[in-house]
């Protein structure tokens, strides 16, 4: 039991990778609050989790709802030991065709919504003065530009920046920042961007995912099973000397 007795908030874990963290945490003995937006099926997957998670209704574009769920947090579980910073947003488009209003939501999400939901929980720690842990979601997408992704790579790119910020900021009060990049994820996100890629690369449908699991040099997509061991990790005592890094997790499609 690597998290015997720690708390941890995890935002967008009602599903897909949050919630295979949420799992995972809980089987290392922690307690997890499960915050999203959609608070349905948080409710939902922490029932399935079993009693040691519970949901907290979250909207991280909102510092009202930010603010709420952190004091929600700290009235169930006393403290928050450990954030991850998980909740995002997708979209694909053409140079010519991104709106602004898809820019302004994945900004408002991905980076905005990180940003200010690690000042909330660091503040929280750092009024406790016994550290913490933080972990923010980036990407492969962060690593480098792709012809369809402009926003969400400039996104994770900003969000590998904000972790290098944090973490040295952070450090001084015993708050470990860091990333993790993962690469290709199957899940109902993925079905999301397969559709997104299948109508501006003109593809059928499952076709996309098949060639990006195919170029993985592991040999394929991965699983959010595959990123929880470096959940763990980055969240344990073992890690305390690792600082305002971010961690590719992808089958070996980037190299750092
Ligand atoms: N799946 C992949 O291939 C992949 C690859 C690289 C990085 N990532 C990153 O990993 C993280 C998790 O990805 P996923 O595939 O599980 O995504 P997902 O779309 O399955 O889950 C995202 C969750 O965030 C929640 N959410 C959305 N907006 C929110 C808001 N404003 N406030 C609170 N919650 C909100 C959603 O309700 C959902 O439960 C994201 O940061 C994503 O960018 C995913």
């Amino acid at each position: 039991m690597r998290l015997d007795g720690k708390t941890a908030l995890i935002t967008g874990a009602a599903r897909g990778i949050g919630r295979a963290f949420a799992e995972a945490y809980v089987r290392e003995g922690a307690t997890v609050a499960i915050g999203d937006i959609n608070l349905d099926a948080a409710q939902k997957t922490a029932a399935e989790i079993g009693p040691a998670a519970h949901a907290v209704r979250l909207d991280v574009t909102d510092q009202a709802s930010i603010d709420a769920a952190v004091a929600e947090c700290v009235a169930t579980m006393g403290h928050i030991d450990i954030l991850i910073n998980n909740a995002a947003l997708f979209d694909a488009a053409p140079i010519a065709d991104i709106t602004r209003a898809s820019y302004d939501r994945l900004f408002a999400v991905n980076v905005a919504g990180t940003l200010f939901t690690l000042q909330a929980v660091a503040k929280q720690m750092i009024a406790r003065g016994k550290g913490g842990k933080i972990i923010n979601m980036a990407s492969q997408a962060g690593r480098r530009g792709e012809s369809l992704v402009a926003v969400y790579c400039a996104t994770k790119a900003a969000v590998i920046s904000l972790t290098q910020s944090a973490g040295l900021n952070l450090i001084a009060h015993g708050i470990n920042v860091n990333a993790i990049a993962p690469g290709v994820v199957d899940g109902e996100h993925w079905n999301g961007v397969d559709a997104l890629f299948a109508k501006f690369e003109g593809k059928p449908l499952g076709q996309k995912k098949h060639e990006v699991g195919a170029a993985v040099p592991f040999g394929r997509m991965g699983t959010a099973a595959d990123l929880t061991g470096m959940a763990i990790f980055l969240a344990t005592a073992e890690a305390d000397y690792i600082v305002a890094q971010t961690y590719n997790v992808d089958g070996g499609n980037w190299m750092s």
